[in-house]
């Protein structure tokens, strides 16, 4: 099963109820939501009072993905602000197990992210742990940037890692997703897509952008 996350950095932040409800309508069962603090991404964007506002008006999954350092500090208000999922970057603690029992601990699920430079065999202790690992196809930070085809490799590992120990965890990919990124992707052995530009800023509005990668994505899956 391949899901679509359409990640709100690219969404009208003047509609971003109305546009969540469009990808909830269009048959998504996630969003992301990109916390950002400026420090370990030069940019700065949502924290909990957007989870708190999204949390009432979707049933989505909301998926924290967060880049901030030290993510030990904003674990506990993401989770109570709505998350279902939080997921912190293995670059950003050296207390990364730490973070992953506390996430569990507030009843949410726990993902890890890598940015393109990290290797998979980063995750070989903490793996068992996780439900999610997202493997950046960017660098983080913003959206609208170029697919890094590189990173296809590592999902690839990732996925090897998870089928050798004969686990149910999702891998997500995040960065420069598009129809033309997404089949490549899949085949890689991604299951789940996050995508901000290609859903948001599609010329024909959301719901229509969600069914084109769900289309291109079952020719593979
Ligand atoms: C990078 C962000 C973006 C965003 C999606 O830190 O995480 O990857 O979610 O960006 P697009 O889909 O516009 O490349």
């Amino acid at each position: 099963m391949i899901h679509i996350a359409p990640s709100i950095l690219s969404a009208d932040f003047l509609r971003l109820g109305e546009q969540v409800q469009e990808a909830e309508n269009a048959g998504v069962d996630r969003v992301q939501v990109d916390v950002m603090d400026g420090r370990f991404v030069p940019n700065i964007t949502f924290g909990s009072s957007t989870l708190r506002a999204l949390r009432p008006i979707t049933k989505l999954q909301l998926e924290a993905h967060l880049m901030v350092e030290p993510p030990e500090d904003f674990i506990e208000r993401i989770a109570h602000g709505g998350a279902d999922t939080i997921i912190v970057h293995q670059e950003a603690t050296p207390h990364l197990h730490r973070c992953v029992q506390h996430i569990h601990s507030l009843g949410k699920k726990a993902g890890v992210a890598l940015t393109p430079s990290t290797p998979a065999a980063m995750l070989t202790e903490i793996l068992y742990d996780l439900q999610l690992v997202l493997v950046m196809t960017v660098n983080p930070g913003f959206g609208g940037q170029e697919f890094i085809a590189e990173t296809l490799l590592k999902v690839r590992q990732v996925r090897e890692l998870i089928r050798a120990r004969d686990m149910n965890c999702e891998v997500e990919v995040d960065g420069g997703i598009n129809i033309e990124t997404a089949p490549r992707c899949i085949e890689a052995g991604a299951d789940v897509l996050v995508a901000g530009t290609a859903v948001f800023d599609h010329k024909d509005g959301v719901a229509a952008a969600v069914r084109e990668l769900l289309a291109v994505c079952g020719k593979i899956a």
